[in-house]
């Protein structure tokens, strides 16, 4: 239980670095990009939200305490869109990796299971957005 609060806690300081990234590079995007970035990356922020939200809950329903503070690698300020798609393919790829490390703590019947699982998809689905994206 507490190996999975850690790792859930984890998981919610990577979505709350995201959703200050991905608002940082939509407000920060500037030139032709900006019509389709901007709001690709303020979706991404939305999302960021809205899985901050569930996997907040969840570590509350478990009993545990959700972390308040982003995780601390750095968030890098740039005006080039290709630096900042670049950036966001690692933060989803991280991402995946921290819900792929997760899964195997939860108990497959657990309702807990299958939203952590539907976040861990959302986050591969952006992987392979980003890679198309940078190439
Ligand atoms: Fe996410
Ligand atoms: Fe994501």
């Amino acid at each position: 239980m507490t190996e999975l609060i850690k790792k859930m806690n984890e998981a919610l300081a990577w979505e709350l670095r995201a959703m200050n990234m991905y608002a940082h590079y939509a407000a920060n995007i500037t030139g032709i990009n900006r019509l389709q970035l901007s709001p690709m990356f303020n979706t991404e922020m939305t999302e960021s939200i809205e899985h901050a939200d569930i996997v907040r809950k969840g570590i509350v329903q478990l009993g545990g305490i959700p972390v308040t503070e982003r995780d601390s690698h750095p968030i890098i300020h740039t005006t080039d869109y290709i630096e900042m798609l670049n950036y966001s393919l690692q933060t989803e790829i991280r991402a995946s990796e921290v819900y792929s490390e997760l899964l195997p703590l939860i108990e497959q019947t657990d309702d807990l299971y299958d939203s952590m699982e539907q976040i861990y998809l959302a986050e591969l689905k952006s992987v392979e957005e980003m890679r198309l994206l940078v190439q």
